[in-house]
């Protein structure tokens, strides 16, 4: 997933001077990205830049208080999240957001509500399952009793559900061993090869920059660099605030 050819994907998402606000404070003042049909594309920045709320404002979970984030060509800034889902995107949340009472499935189903055609949803299911071998051995057990790495499949198997073709991750790496973590990123290599494209927040930045085409950096609610993933991993200031280097 390191290769960079922007020129060679047509925009899938494009994010134009993003503002969102929690009341009277503003946390994203102006940020512009795109990703491209098929990109990995990450955004770094360090802890309260705003990378969740972007993400939140993409899938309409925060409402925009000025800026267009077009998708598929339609302008979809201030939609209502069940529109944004069924155009095909799809977050994976910062926590997780598992339901932890209900059972694996359950949490998997939440993700195909709108899914009318059982045959369909079963093929999804198989899919997810297959992605992830042990979300399949832990299909009747409550979810809350899964480990956090199986949590973090369930997320995103659960965003996967509903067919999109933008998926959205914040943090899908947090907490988790290095195997387990390695485990994800090589299912999120899977998805992008099938063609999926994906937009991920991480901290990890190491980690986040070896599996993107492009990435942006994200400080205080605006964008400080934009690059190839190679680009940024060489950059000098990406390397001292985020790299430890
Ligand atoms: N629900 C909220 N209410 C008020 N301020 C918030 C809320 N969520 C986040 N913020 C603020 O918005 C800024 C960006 O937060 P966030 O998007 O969560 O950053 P990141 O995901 O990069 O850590 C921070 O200053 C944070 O304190
Ligand atoms: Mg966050």
């Amino acid at each position: 997933m390191s290769e960079n050819r922007p020129e060679a994907r047509p925009p899938l998402l494009t994010v134009e001077n993003l503002c969102v606000a929690y009341g009277a404070i503003e946390a994203l003042h102006g940020v512009s990205l795109t990703v491209g049909k098929g990109e990995v594309v990450t955004l770094i920045g360090a802890n309260g830049a705003g990378k969740t709320t972007a993400l939140k404002a993409i899938v309409g979970l925060l409402r925009p208080k000025r800026g267009r984030v077009i998708f598929n060509g339609a302008d979809i800034a201030g939609r209502p999240t069940h529109e944004i889902v069924a155009r095909g995107i799809a977050l994976s949340p910062e926590g997780r957001g598992i339901f932890p009472d209900l059972t694996t499935l359950e949490n998997l189903e939440l993700g195909a509500y709108r899914q009318p055609d059982r045959a369909q949803f079963r093929r999804d299911l198989d899919h997810v399952c297959a992605l992830f071998p042990r979300v399949k051995e832990r299909l009747k057990q409550r979810a809350g009793t899964l480990s956090g790495g199986e949590q973090q499949m369930v997320a995103i198997g659960r965003a996967l559900m509903s067919r999109p073709t933008l998926l959205l991750l914040d943090e899908p790496s947090l907490g988790l061993a290095p195997l387990v973590t390695r485990a994800i990123f090589n299912a999120l290599g899977e998805l992008n090869r099938a063609g999926l494209s994906i937009l991920l927040v991480e901290q990890n930045a190491h980690l986040a920059l070896a599996r993107s085409h492009r990435g942006y950096v994200l400080e205080t609610g605006r964008l400080a660099l934009a690059g190839s993933a190679a680009e940024l991993a060489q950059d000098a200031r990406v390397r001292e605030a985020y790299l430890g280097q």
